[in-house]
């Protein structure tokens, strides 16, 4: 023994075993286990119908090691029906990660264990989440794949689902809520995804309804298919449900990074800013020839959002459903902004029943989470018809004029060729709050268009004049050169000012600069009564 080695000062245990290893071991096990999910078999079942496990859509939706688990260890309860199926983590994922570095909080069913169904170990886990997703400010996202309420525990599934629900409302506004079906989603189950801000589906693996196709066949008598009665495709065309498809998991999760990105983590925060290095003067002049001479004329608003947004990104929200107003997001100076467009070239760009629940929702959520809205107008007026009339488009229609009243972010209107009657006015107009409204020369601001006008005023002179049709022709020629212009509105002042198409982009990122600091004072009240 050297001398050195005698007069060394030994480190606390050394020598001895460690108390905590039979433990450590324990745990080791035990997260081991809890990882294998259902195991193996169910695994290879999981990735056989093209779906990725709980466990790899964690990792691809977050950065890379960024992902904290909680309640690896927690079980169920077994249920009422004595199956002895104990799972750790009892089929859900929970804990909090970063995309791009930004801290959200998540859940993940893992449909390897007993479906993934829901019961009460299972509902608190992902409640403890929302719990903290809100005590901390950050976005919460439920990637859903499960059979529904767990029926071996009875109506103390149910109450879980209660939980989760109570949650869903209490969050809502406060911080972004997004839900991913990728799996089966049935029952009332599917009011909870319902409830959140944003559902995306994934193409071939997905489904939600209220009831399947099996009590449908017993109650009405119809066969349909799991696809034809809640598939990707009929909610995100038809019923307006699902805002995002995506062909498979890997995409879907991809695109919630994407839209991630755009929206601030809570209601107390702006989105974060990002600069795509886009000169915010840069005109485009093409754009002075986008409205074509002929005012009958479709063309596609998607050139003018693409030519004004920064790198020209734009993420369309409900791409599928009333494709006749467009609502997305995209970026104006490196801040985010909602935009809401007429589109000429569905339906003429006419307002109808979907196109304005689809545009109220999205105010809605753009006001609560200070995203300034952007409001591009080439509208003929509202949908005509017994359709529409009792299908509620009074009722529908009156949900967007709400919304843009009662929004108290920068709001920024740009006419460019038809603002027509009542939709003329709910397009975020003058006269119910917009800050500052631009009309390029094109612009037509008036109660309805030519024909129809000179039908109305000047019927009874068209009826008695020799030639009927070149009377008519003559009155509306003369009520387009009065009306059929932006004069009359920038006269009164309902027009801040006629702006070169081309230069479009660089006044909305003026407009949106003066308008940071607006602040809009509100009567109290509990809250609204907007016509649901
Ligand atoms: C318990 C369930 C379950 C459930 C599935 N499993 N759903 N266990 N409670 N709700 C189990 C199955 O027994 C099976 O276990 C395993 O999960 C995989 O299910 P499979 O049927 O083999 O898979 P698949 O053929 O793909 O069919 C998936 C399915 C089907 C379509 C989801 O399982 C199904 O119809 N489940 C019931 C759906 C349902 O009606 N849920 C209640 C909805 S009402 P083993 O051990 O055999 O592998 C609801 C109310 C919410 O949720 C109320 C909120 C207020």
């Amino acid at each position: 023994m050297t001398p050195t080695d005698k007069n060394r000062v030994k480190s606390p245990g050394e020598g001895l075993a460690w108390p905590g290893q039979d433990n450590l071991t324990r745990l080791e096990d035990m997260r081991g286990e809890a990882r294998q999910g259902g195991g193996a078999k169910r695994a290879a079942e999981q990735h056989g119908r093209g779906k990725l496990t709980a466990r790899e859509r964690v990792d691809l939706l977050l950065d890379e090691g960024s992902f904290e688990e909680f309640d690896v260890l927690k079980t169920g309860r077994g249920g009422h029906l004595g199956s002895g199926q104990e799972y750790l983590s009892d089929g859900v994922i929970t804990g909090h990660g970063t995309i791009d570095g930004r801290e959200v909080f998540l859940f993940s069913q893992d449909f390897t264990v007993i479906g993934g169904s829901l019961g009460e170990a299972h509902s608190e886990k992902i409640a403890k989440v929302m719990d903290q997703a809100v005590r901390v400010g950050a976005p919460f996202i439920g990637l859903n794949d499960s059979g529904g309420a767990r029926i071996q525990e009875g109506v103390d599934a149910l109450a879980a689902y209660g939980e989760i629900f109570n949650r869903n409302v209490m969050a809502s506004g406060v911080i972004p809520q997004i839900s991913c079906i990728m799996g089966p989603c049935a029952g009332g189950a599917v009011y909870s995804p319902a409830m959140t801000d944003f559902v995306f589906m994934v193409e071939n693996s997905s489904y939600m309804f209220v009831t399947g196709p099996n009590v449908v066949k017993t109650v009405i008598h119809q066969d349909i298919s799991l696809e034809d009665l809640g598939g990707p495709s009929v909610h995100a065309e038809k019923s307006g449900v699902a805002h995002f498809v995506l062909p498979n998991d890997i995409l879907c999760l991809r695109e919630v990074r994407r839209l991630i990105n755009y929206l601030p983590s809570n209601n107390r925060q702006k989105p974060p800013f990002l600069d795509l290095s886009d000169p915010p003067d840069r005109s485009d002049p093409a754009l002075d020839y986008l409205v074509p001479s002929n005012p009958n004329q479709p063309y596609d608003m998607r050139i003018l959002i693409h030519s004004i947004l920064d790198g020209a990104e734009f993420l369309e929200v409900h791409p599928a459903f009333a494709k006749n107003l467009i609502v997305g997001f995209g970026r104006l100076g490196g801040e985010t902004i909602g935009l809401i467009a007429n589109q000429p070239a569905a339906l003429a760009g006419v307002l109808d029943t979907n196109a304005s629940v689809k545009g109220a929702r999205f105010v809605r959520f753009c006001d609560t989470f200070n995203i300034p809205l952007v409001c591009l107008v080439d509208v003929p007026g509202f949908m005509p018809g017994p359709d529409q009339e009792h299908g509620g488009i009074i009722r529908h229609g009156s949900k967007l004029l709400y919304a843009f009243i009662e929004a108290t972010v920068p709001r920024i209107t740009v006419v460019l060729r038809k603002a027509y009657g009542g939709a003329y006015v709910v397009m975020n107009s003058k006269h119910i709050g917009a800050d500052i409204n631009y009309a390029w020369p094109t612009a037509e601001i008036a109660v309805m268009g030519p024909r129809g006008a000179a039908e109305v005023i000047y019927r009874k002179e068209i009826q008695a004049a020799a030639d009927p049709a070149a009377a008519l022709q003559e009155k509306e020629a003369l009520y387009r050169s009065t009306f059929a212009n932006p004069f009359l509105a920038a006269k009164r002042g309902y027009i801040d000012d006629v702006i070169f198409p081309r230069d479009t982009r660089k006044k909305l990122i003026r407009s949106l600069q003066f308008l940071e600091g607006k602040t809009t004072a509100r009567p109290r009240r509990k809250h609204g009564n907007i016509a649901l």
